[in-house]
């Protein structure tokens, strides 16, 4: 397990990589949608396109089963939006010992965390495209959900350099979710991405060479992924 503050100044000092070119215009879009997002609704689940604070933390207690809260750890969390994860640590597992990291596309976001969580001093946001540290544990709610108006194989471009680069700087393990496919006389939204459960649990399992707990059943059409080594 790491030491608490262990990686402190390697976030402030590692140079971060460019962001691959064949997904400039994915960063681009989904950075938009989400600073509007946010600027429009605030630090709230809105702000994050969540519908409501107990679905969205339904989705942190699926995500955090990844974790031994028996002892310090770090954790990085893509996709942070305002941090609303750092509160829920906070109020939830109030005598964790947690370094947390959270970084985001979207810099209006990073700028809200920073603000909810001021007083919050194993805390703290990044906004960028890679991640900037290697951490014990790696958890990301809602990050390949919205695909907007990229193409199909675009998108499965995207997710797969992102879990790569979540697994590279995941010493134990990380979690993922995503969104479930729909039943057939539903009508989907062309702009959500939604995927069978195995592609993903093969995709983790041979390319990271990980084992995979898959939990489903939480009341959601959708799924999470607990990878670890
Ligand atoms: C649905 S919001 C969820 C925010 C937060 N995880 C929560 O549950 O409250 C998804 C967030 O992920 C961010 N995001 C999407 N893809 C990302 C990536 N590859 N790297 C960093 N942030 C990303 C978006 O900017 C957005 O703030």
């Amino acid at each position: 397990m790491t030491k608490i503050g262990a990686d402190h100044a390697a976030v402030k000092t590692a140079a971060a990589p460019l962001p691959d070119p064949a997904l400039a215009g994915v960063y681009d879009e989904v950075e938009r949608y989400y600073t509007g997002k946010v600027l429009a609704h605030g630090a709230t689940p809105l702000g994050a396109d969540w519908t409501c604070q107990p679905t969205q933390e339904l989705r942190f207690i699926q995500l955090l089963k990844l974790c031994d809260f028996s002892q310090a750890f770090s954790l990085n969390d893509v996709g942070c939006g305002y941090g609303a994860l750092a509160g829920f640590l906070a109020r939830r597992h109030r005598n964790a010992k947690v370094d947390y990291l959270g970084m985001d596309l979207s810099q209006a976001m990073i700028e809200q965390a920073r603000l909810r969580q001021a007083a919050n001093i194993r805390t703290r946001f990044v906004a960028g495209t890679s991640i900037p540290r290697v951490a014990d544990y790696s958890v990301a709610s809602g990050i390949f959900n919205v695909k907007l108006t990229q193409h199909a194989d675009r998108w499965q471009l995207f997710v797969e350099k992102t879990l790569s680069e979540i697994n590279q700087t995941s010493r134990l393990g990380f979690a993922v979710n995503f969104l479930a496919p729909q039943p057939e006389n539903f009508q989907s939204i062309t702009e959500l991405y939604r995927t069978p459960a195995e592609v993903w649990v093969q995709y983790c399992e041979l390319q990271f060479n990980t084992r995979v707990e898959l939990v489903r059943g939480y009341g959601m059409n959708e799924f999470t992924l607990l990878v670890t080594r």
